[in-house]
């Protein structure tokens, strides 16, 4: 495995390899990986000649600097792992090299951009669109590979592509989590031992609200749902909606509805 710093370098070497007709994964991360990220790689790696996994710190998507202060930063570790599950290279620019200047691009995609994250993190989706679509232009990847644990990101991701004309094919793997159901995070290393013990109970009424929603309106079952995670003192919900899948707009009835998307 290499770790490339420089645009150019890793250019270098995806330009022998797409000459050789070989096909090219892409695995955008932060960094900070764990088993959820190794999922995305080795699914890359079983469908590629070569698999390049981005770790980069993307300044553009925080509107909370506090939250970009404390983000983990673990590129040995992270290099580690990267290794172990078998891909090729690593790319870990600088911020500089990403943005030589300015990004003064903006994307909007409504609905996806406008609804839930999107409104509560204003800026947050057009980083993510300002950072992917440059991953798209230097790597030029045949496949990119996303988690289902952020669905909101898939979506504006899947706009994006079409918008920039890219025909990079965008993959949705599904969401790893720890045994007692917590979806694996980078930042739930930053939960206190108490908050990690309370966590799980979000994924277990959720998961209740599936059998439930089978014998009550949407109504109740989203009421089902607030009432009982605002009952844990320690915890608030901050939203809760049920969406259509693909349009992310709150949906009338059951019928096309394919995910519940809650957060605390
Ligand atoms: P990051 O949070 O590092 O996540 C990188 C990728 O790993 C995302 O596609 C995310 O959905 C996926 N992922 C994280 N935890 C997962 C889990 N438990 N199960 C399955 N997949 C999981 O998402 C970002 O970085 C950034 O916004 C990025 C796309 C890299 C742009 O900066």
């Amino acid at each position: 495995m290499k770790v490339f710093n420089k645009i150019v370098d890793l250019q270098n070497a995806l330009f022998l390899a797409r000459k050789q007709g070989k096909k090219i994964g892409l695995v955008p991360t932060m960094g900070a990986l764990h088993e959820g990220h190794a999922s995305l790689i080795t699914k890359s790696i079983g469908e590629n000649d070569i698999t390049v996994v981005s770790v980069f710190l993307n300044p553009t998507q925080f509107n909370d600097q506090s939250d970009f202060d404390r983000y983990p930063r673990t590129l040995e570790a992270d290099s580690r792992l990267v290794e172990a599950c078998g891909a090729d290279y690593i790319f870990a620019p600088s911020v500089k090299d990403i943005y030589p200047c300015p990004d003064t691009r903006h994307f909007e995609f409504p609905p996806v951009t406008t609804v839930m994250e999107g409104e509560r993190r204003p800026g947050h989706f057009n980083g993510v669109c300002q950072v992917v679509s440059r991953l798209f232009y230097i790597v030029r990847p045949d496949s990119a590979y996303f988690g289902e644990k952020d669905w909101q990101q898939i979506a504006v991701v899947k706009q994006l592509a079409k918008y920039i004309n890219s025909n990079v094919r965008i993959v949705e793997c599904p969401i790893i989590r720890d045994p007692d159901g917590l979806a694996k995070s980078s930042r739930n290393s930053l939960l206190t031992k108490e908050e990690r013990a309370i966590a799980p109970a979000i994924y277990q009424i959720l998961r209740e609200s599936v059998g439930y929603a089978e014998t009550h309106s949407l109504k109740e079952t989203r009421n089902m749902v607030v009432e009982r995670i605002n009952a844990i003192p320690e915890l608030e919900v901050e939203y809760f909606e049920i969406v259509d899948g693909d349009s992310l707009l709150p949906v009338e009835n059951w019928e096309r509805s394919e995910y519940i998307v809650g957060c605390i």
